[in-house]
């Protein structure tokens, strides 16, 4: 069987990555792998058995018992540890506040990128839109198309607070940069690595967003 063609996008919340590369995938009939989801679930499996998710051993622990089942459907976002369906619990601002402790444990990263490789790998499907933050990077450096989606933060903190509900947009912002600062120290998803294409989405619609994807796609595949 052939590999599934594996195409990675990072980049920051509120650039578009994961309603553009969603909805580039049912453009290629292809899966699509939010990997900030399955963080987001170990987050909530850690502070479910009682720990703090800034205690990298009890992150190291929970991973032990961690048995998260995530649909590559880009039209199915459900999301479940063991026989819980915690697709709303990992959205919650007190999750995303508790992600980043995650992210800073350099083992636990090591054992979810075998994780993310071994999906796609099994996955069966022609193709996978694999999203996150080191995607590009470290989970798939040699995949055969990778893109940094970026945008001013202005832009980025405006559509979070629409995406939120939360009129707060200053609030928004903060809330925004201390996670961009905190997982940035991890992992460089504010910068094109070599080789990398970079979508400015500032100034693109969702449409024209997904449009320059789909172009950056194209190019590197001459179009097959
Ligand atoms: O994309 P998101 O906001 O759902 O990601 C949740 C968290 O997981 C975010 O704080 C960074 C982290 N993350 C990561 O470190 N590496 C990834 N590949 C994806 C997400």
């Amino acid at each position: 069987m052939t590999e599934p063609f594996f195409i990675g996008i990072d980049g920051p919340a509120g650039a578009g990555k994961s309603s553009v590369s969603k909805e580039s995938a049912r453009r290629l009939g292809f899966g699509y792998l939010d990997t900030g989801s399955v963080y987001r679930a170990l987050a909530w499996h850690v502070q479910s058995g009682g720990a703090s998710t800034d205690d990298a051993d009890a992150v190291l622990a929970a991973f032990g018992t961690f048995a998260p089942t995530i649909s590559l459907d880009p039209d199915v976002r459900t999301v479940r540890v063991g026989n819980v369906d915690v697709t709303e619990a990992i959205r919650t601002p007190e999750t995303s506040a508790a992600v980043s402790g995650v992210a800073r444990v350099l083992p636990v990263r090591e054992k979810i990128n075998a994780l993310f490789r071994s999906l796609v790998a099994q996955s069966g499907l022609p193709g996978v839109v694999v999203e996150g933050r080191d995607i590009t990077t470290v989970v798939a450096p040699d995949a055969p198309v990778r893109i940094l989606l970026t945008a001013h933060p202005d832009v980025r903190a405006a559509r979070r607070s629409a995406e939120l509900g939360d009129s707060d947009t200053a609030a928004v912002a903060a809330a925004m940069r201390r996670r961009d600062a905190s997982d940035s120290e991890v992992v460089d998803f504010l910068h094109a690595a070599p080789g990398v294409d970079v979508v400015d989405t500032t100034d693109l619609s969702f449409d024209q967003s997904v449009a320059a994807v789909l172009t950056v796609i194209d190019e590197k595949t001459g179009g097959r």
